[in-house]
């Protein structure tokens, strides 16, 4: 399938199928493409929580406002932190990287102080979401992207330590009669002639 059929046919998922659980290979495919994720000067600054324990799930679903139902009856849980400690990331990532990454990192990014680059880090995971979902529609597996859950209660239950859960994504396959698919809920977005400019 072409990516543009895939792009009108994935949606987020409000209603899973609890009885269609993902394979193991299914999973570790997964986490290659979590893995392959780009980033700036390809810092990689995050970690991947794949969650298909039924009793850490339901204690996620739990501090997850609206995304409760969605979280319990998925198969997966996919929760995506950032390294939180600007020490850390140049101690453990940055140390790695090619001299012209450190470079960028001191002229662009350390200026930015703490908060900044911690904002910066951030931005990367974010990137990591859009190329997850992309990777699991091209794969047939449904999604939903989730900032609606509490991130200080991800990182005590997850025993987080140095990096801090951003969101989640929920994946599986859909309950069947799921009202957002956009077979039954035609997608909304903004007019083509008005998000794109041609020069
Ligand atoms: C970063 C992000 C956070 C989101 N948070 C939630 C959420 O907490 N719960 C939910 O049901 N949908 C959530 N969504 C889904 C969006 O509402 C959805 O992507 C948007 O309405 C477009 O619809 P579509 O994904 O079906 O094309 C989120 C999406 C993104 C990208």
């Amino acid at each position: 399938m072409h990516f543009l059929d895939i792009a009108k046919n994935r949606y987020s998922t409000k209603k899973y199928n609890p009885n269609e659980k993902l394979s193991e290979d299914i999973v570790q495919q997964l986490t290659q493409i979590l893995r392959l994720s780009p980033s700036s000067i390809n810092s990689q600054p995050w970690k991947f929580t794949i969650i298909s324990d039924t009793k850490v799930k339901s204690e996620l679903a739990a501090v997850s406002y609206h995304n409760l139902e969605k979280i319990n009856q998925a198969s997966h849980l996919v929760v995506f932190s950032a390294i939180d400690n600007v020490e850390k990331f140049e101690n453990e990532n940055l140390s790695q990287l090619p001299e012209a990454a450190v470079n960028y990192y001191h002229q662009l990014v350390k200026p930015l102080g703490e908060a900044g680059i911690r904002n910066w880090m951030q931005h990367q995971v974010y990137l990591s979401l859009g190329f997850f979902l992309a990777g699991c529609a091209s794969m047939g597996i449904d999604s939903t992207p989730m900032e609606g859950i509490q991130p200080d209660k991800y990182n005590e239950i997850l025993k987080y330590d140095g990096y801090t859960a951003l969101f989640a994504a929920a994946i599986g396959h859909r309950d069947v009669a799921d009202f957002n698919q956009p077979t039954l809920k035609p997608k909304f977005r903004r007019p083509l002639e008005e998000v794109i400019d041609h020069m």
